[in-house]
């Protein structure tokens, strides 16, 4: 099946698994997962293998481990970071055989699922049973629960219910060696050693395998109350969310599009934009959500003094579900919109919310000496912004040489304003030049002691996260 000398290994794998495990070295499956939606990277796995239990995982990466073969864990390819990338080849340990939702405990409101399990299929599997699962990214279609694990996925809700960390009781991991651990228990509370829980969630993929998760659910119904509000002026947007929770208000998604986001996104779906006045550059999203549909309009009647007084137009608001659906699709479109309109560079930066004016706006002043276009949207409310710098007309030694430059500016005054450089989508391998900005020498040594003490032979994700001359410490 496999020739070649460089195929030895895979002739080896073929040799221990065939008829055990699913695998395959098929160009189109390998393509798959060759790229995922970060910028236009391809790396191709040698090999993708498809376990459908733990014990099958546990197996494959028992001889991956006796072997020397990179592993790399891959959800639905969805990542911004570059996290499921075979950047060094080996095998691509594809979850999507891991894909049942296993148990919804009702009495404790706690779901348990394989690790390749749709987002949008477990939201709506808990709510036929009247849960709610929080955490909402805005690929929720498409991307794994796995996927959102390892990088510690957020969304537009996370402004309210917080990240994927925060709904995740307990995990089932395979370590590099074999080992199969639990990180928790399935309890609310757990004050009993180290938090692994915490520690394995946003390691994208580099600690162990994830083959089991433990997650808390809410209450079912949720109704939900959602303006667009308009602003003449896209730094006052940015003040205006610090004033809205400062003014005693919870809204659940407070998101912020430059004009140019949502004109774009309208574009790509092929429907008109919103209506808009010629001076508004930037909008608010504001929704508010409650058991009670009465409580709605006077949580939103609330929020308007605060927007009012820092300039807002008039808000239009989402009359019906439908109205609500074409809003939100507009909004989860954004990232493909920019991604289809020009090459680009994206950059998840996060700061202390009341600071989103000052970063806008050096966002704007780094762009402009540079001279390039940015576009910004994101989650206003957590204080995190996509900024999506686009080439368009740029020419590629500009783009190749000045954007790392700018792209530092960026993440030096994200971390002069408290921040950090990765807000929810994670390091992976496309960040991993600014870590020396997020973390001191210690801090880097201590975390690659960790990796070190899960992996030692660097074998699981390789490449990710670290620094190339940090990985060398
Ligand atoms: C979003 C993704 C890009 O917020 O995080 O649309
Ligand atoms: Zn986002």
């Amino acid at each position: 099946m496999f020739g070649g000398m460089s195929n030895l290994w895979k002739k080896s794998f073929q040799e221990a698994f065939e008829g055990k495990v699913s695998f395959s070295d098929s160009e189109d499956l390998r393509r798959k997962l060759a790229s995922d939606h970060t910028e236009d990277l391809v790396f191709m796995p040698g090999l993708v293998v498809e376990p459908a239990n733990t014990q099958e995982v546990q197996e494959v990466l028992i001889w991956s481990n006796a072997n020397g073969i990179p592993v790399t864990p891959a959800g639905a390819m969805t990542g911004l970071s570059g996290g499921a990338l075979p950047v060094e080849g080996g095998i691509s340990l594809s979850t999507r055989r891991l894909n049942r939702i296993i148990c919804i405990d009702e009495r404790n409101h706690q779901v348990v699922v394989e690790p390749g399990v749709i987002v949008q299929e477990l939201q709506e599997a808990v709510q036929a049973c009247g849960l709610f699962y929080a955490v909402d990214p805005a690929s929720r279609g498409t991307c794994t629960i796995g996927g959102n694990l390892a990088e510690n996925s957020g969304g537009p809700r996370a402004v309210k219910y917080g990240v994927t960390k925060d709904w995740v009781l307990n995990l089932e991991v395979v370590l590099m060696d074999g080992t199969v651990i639990q990180t928790g228990a399935n309890t609310l509370k757990n004050s009993t050693g180290y938090n692994l829980t915490a520690l394995m969630v946003g390691s994208e993929g580099t600690l162990g395998v994830i083959t089991r998760a433990t997650l808390k659910l809410l209450p079912w119904p949720r109704h939900t109350a959602l303006m667009l509000v308009p602003f003449g002026d896209a730094e006052a947007a940015c003040r205006a969310v610090s004033e809205i929770f400062q003014q005693g208000n919870q809204p659940s998604a407070l998101e912020f599009m430059e004009r140019s986001a949502i004109e774009l996104a309208a574009e790509f779906v092929g429907i008109a934009p919103p209506a808009m006045d010629a001076s508004t550059q930037a909008h608010l999203l504001i929704e508010v959500d409650g058991f009670e549909p009465s409580a709605l309009m006077p949580q939103l009647e609330r929020i308007y003094p605060a927007v009012n007084a820092c300039g807002a137009g008039e808000p239009l608001l989402a009359e019906d579900e439908a109205a609500k659906n074409q809003l939100w699709r507009l909004r989860r479109v954004v990232g493909e919109a920019v991604k289809a309109a020009s090459t680009y560079k994206e950059e998840d930066t996060v700061v202390p919310r009341g600071t989103l004016p000052e970063l806008l706006e050096a966002v704007k002043a780094v762009g402009a000496s540079h001279g390039f276009e940015s576009i910004c949207y994101g989650h206003a409310g957590d204080g995190n912004l996509h900024v999506n710098i686009l080439k368009r007309g740029v020419s590629e030694e500009v783009w190749e040489k000045e954007l790392p430059v700018a792209i530092r500016a960026i993440f030096e005054k994200v971390v002069a304003l408290g921040g950090t450089i990765s807000g929810e989508h994670g390091i992976g391998w496309v960040q991993r030049p600014y870590m020396d900005l997020a973390f001191g020498p210690a801090e880097l040594r201590l975390q690659q002691a960790i990796k070190d003490q899960f992996d030692p032979k660097g074998l699981l994700n390789p490449g990710k996260i670290w620094p190339v001359e940090v990985s060398k410490i």
